[in-house]
């Protein structure tokens, strides 16, 4: 592909740190398992070396890693996302709660008596569940619809998410929701040492510095930050309403698509025409064409951009697609300079699953705004 190439840095002993399976071992950053999410250790990383003090801007939260990771370091920030639970958790991880009035209400809430409750749900969920958890969700979630206090609300909410996931049948394979029937405890158990168990983990929650949570299309910015660390969406097809349909449905979104994801509508953008791509492409570069420029229109003059992004293999093309290379020919156009490409990790491009072809690779592609 005629794509301007640009020297790469090894950053692979980084590697596990563009994947969300460090924070599986972490308290409060494993609130909800985030697959597409990258670790907390990567974006301390880049503070470190890159001596990043803030405001910093993560127009993609997603779970609310770089958040959290900023508060406790005393560095506030911001986040957008659009995914209904993306935003729940990125509150509630980085909210300064009261450790006893949430043991008050949890004592309340956990002593309520089981009483079957029917209610709407989604298709899916009469397969991921048994009988019995399938109630447990319906009741637990009409006993903390009911608390009164909205943050404490959250908290409960994201607490039974999480215990509901585990008691269900369903995995996520890539960017297809899958139902496979093994033995799983009761939600009301599950939801039950969460809750507990949360409740200490806030004495390592640890904010030092504010985090704001924004319901927004990170295609349009406000505000003047020194920072940006972020992941956008991966070029791929992916659509996130259809595999978080479930923890969506506790927040009462309908499962139907978000017009507003990355890469959604195409249309080419006119830098690109003389680039090779597949046409699915152009719609995500096009989109993320737009959140350059308002990133760099957000930055401050010498401000810096952290991009995780993963490389591209269209199997029915045989074509690789250089997302790490390509947003770096944009990003030069609309005024960043290209400060270094760390490649985190490669793995190989399969076709059919099986087929090795070639590897592509994970990379932080690092900006400065001129
Ligand atoms: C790769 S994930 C970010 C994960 C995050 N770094 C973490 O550790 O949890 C990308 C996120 O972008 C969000 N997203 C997709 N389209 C968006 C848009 N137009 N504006 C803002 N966020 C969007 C998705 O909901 C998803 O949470």
């Amino acid at each position: 592909m005629n794509v301007p190439v640009y020297p790469l840095a090894d950053w692979r002993r980084h590697g596990q740190l563009a994947t969300f399976t460090p924070n599986r071992k972490l308290p409060v950053y494993n609130w909800l398992y985030y697959k597409e999410g990258y670790a907390r250790d990567l974006v301390w990383t880049l503070l470190d070396r890159f001596k990043l003090n803030g405001p910093l801007l993560d127009p993609f939260c997603g779970s609310g890693t770089t958040l959290l990771a900023c508060a406790q370091r005393g560095i506030p920030s911001v986040g957008y996302d659009v995914q209904s639970v993306a935003l729940l958790a990125s509150l509630v991880k980085t909210t300064p709660y009261d450790r006893d009035t949430l043991k008050a209400i949890a004592d309340a809430l956990l002593s309520e008596r089981f009483v079957p409750e029917p209610g709407p749900v989604l298709p899916i969920m009469k397969r991921a569940f048994s009988k019995h958890n399938l109630a447990d969700v319906l009741f637990w979630k009409k006993q903390v619809d009911q608390v009164k206090n909205p943050a404490c609300r959250n908290f409960f909410l994201l607490a039974l998410i999480t215990a509901a996931m585990k008691g269900s049948w369903l995995f996520k394979d890539g960017g297809v929701l899958k139902v496979k029937k093994r033995p799983v405890a009761p939600v009301k158990l599950l939801f039950k040492r969460t809750v507990r168990k949360w409740i200490k983990e806030l004495g390592t929650q640890d904010l030092r510095a504010p985090a704001r949570v924004v319901a927004q299309d990170a295609r349009h910015i406000e505000g003047r930050y020194e920072n940006v660390i972020t992941s956008p969406p991966y070029l791929n097809n992916i659509d996130y309403t259809k595999v978080y349909q479930v923890e969506n449905w506790f927040l009462g979104a309908t499962g139907t698509p978000i017009r507003s994801w990355i890469g959604n509508e195409g249309k080419q953008l006119p830098l690109l025409k003389k680039f090779d791509l597949p046409y699915a492409a152009h719609a995500y570069f096009s989109d993320m064409n737009t959140v350059l420029k308002e990133m760099h229109k957000a930055l401050v003059p010498g401000g810096r951009a952290a991009l995780v992004v993963g490389n591209a293999y269209f199997a029915p093309l045989e074509q690789h697609v250089e997302v790490d290379f390509i947003l770096s020919f944009l990003a030069e156009k609309i005024g960043f300079s290209i400060e270094e490409i760390g490649v985190l990790q490669e793995r190989y491009a399969l076709q059919r699953r099986t087929v090795k072809r070639g590897t592509i690779r994970e990379s932080c592609v690092m900006l400065q705004r001129s």
